[in-house]
């Protein structure tokens, strides 16, 4: 039997750590949520549905706070950061949906695209003076059959769901490069990283009306990839290991659907600086908000 290499029982104590950690009310992040409380850390769930959020606190124990956070509309990107008056250390973006119509966030944006990359892009933005010591991001492999159409990047002309999810999980990981070339060109201690869970059996294909469908699909998760708490710990490796700045964290195994936690490799889009640097360039105009890097010291 393979060894399952890195697991959440490897946490270092993290008593004294603030961590941010989006989407905490399901899946993923609410594993990983879990396991960062249960280590010590002070979590702060960010979720859309405060009642939810406040619920999943009191089951994860520990010391968590809920505050609340839609992606899909910056006014409330920005009332959470301006919730989150003191220093933390880590901001996990893990929040993220994929479509099945094309929808527009409060915005404009095209729904996948303004959850999953320009919602994360300003809160880390409008965050970054008060982050210590990384941002963790949390893609997807699907980003390999992506490209990005920037004459079109909210998809107006030519929309399907796996385009656009993929599609912003490649704008994501091109930004987290970008992000982190600014910091260290900045003397920024702070690193940006990426993650990845894997396939994992959670509430993303748990849609309405396709409740058969969101049955397989957690089927085939449960026997080709991972459950959630398995799911989180390339998450949890990045947010709590000593990780080089635009480390790719994921799983080593077939499709990177499961296996042991690795550094795993991302598209040549995925890693080309220019492609980074248009995202980011579009992202402040998008959203109007702009990266500025915390001073060293
Ligand atoms: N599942 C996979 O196989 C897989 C593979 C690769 C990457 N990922 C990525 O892993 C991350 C976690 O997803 P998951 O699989 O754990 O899915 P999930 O169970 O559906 O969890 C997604 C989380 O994001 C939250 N969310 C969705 N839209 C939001 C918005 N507008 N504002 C704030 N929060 C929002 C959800 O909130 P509610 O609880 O209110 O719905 C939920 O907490 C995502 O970034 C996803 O793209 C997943």
């Amino acid at each position: 039997m393979q060894r399952p290499g890195w697991t959440a029982d490897r946490l270092p104590r993290l008593d004294g750590t603030r961590v941010v950690v989006t989407g905490a009310s399901n899946g993923v992040g609410l594993e990983t949520a879990r396991a960062l409380a249960g280590a010590g850390a002070h979590v702060l769930l960010a979720v859309r549905d405060p009642a939810l959020g406040r619920r999943r606190a009191a089951e994860i124990g520990g010391s968590c706070e809920v505050v609340e956070l839609d992606l899909a509309d910056l006014a409330s990107v920005r009332a959470c950061a301006e919730a989150i008056t003191d220093p933390i250390d880590v901001l996990v973006n893990n929040a993220g949906v994929y479509p099945l119509r094309r929808e527009d966030t409060a915005d404009g944006f095209e729904l996948a695209l303004g959850t999953n990359v320009l919602g994360p892009y300003a809160l880390t933005a409008l965050l970054l003076p008060r982050i210590t010591d990384r941002v963790v991001n949390v893609a997807s492999n699907s980003h390999k059959a992506a490209t990005i159409d920037r004459a079109d990047p909210h998809l107006r002309r030519r929309w399907s769901g796996p385009r656009a999810y993929a599609g912003s999980k490649l704008a994501l990981l091109a930004w987290t490069l970008d992000l982190d070339r600014r910091l260290r060109e900045s003397g920024s201690p702070v690193r940006a990283l990426a993650a990845e869970p894997g396939w994992a059996a959670s509430n993303i294909s748990n849609k309405p009306g396709l409740g058969a469908v969101h049955r397989i699909a957690q089927r085939v998760a449960l026997t080709i990839g991972n459950d959630l708490p398995t799911a989180a710990r390339s998450t949890l490796f990045a947010v709590a290991e000593p990780m080089p700045g635009g480390a790719y964290v994921g799983f080593d195994g077939v499709g990177t659907f499961r296996g042991r936690v690795a550094l795993i490799g991302r598209s040549a889009e995925a890693s080309d600086p220019r492609v980074g640097a248009w995202f980011t360039a579009f992202a402040a105009r998008e959203t109007g908000v702009t990266v500025a890097p915390p001073r060293p010291g």
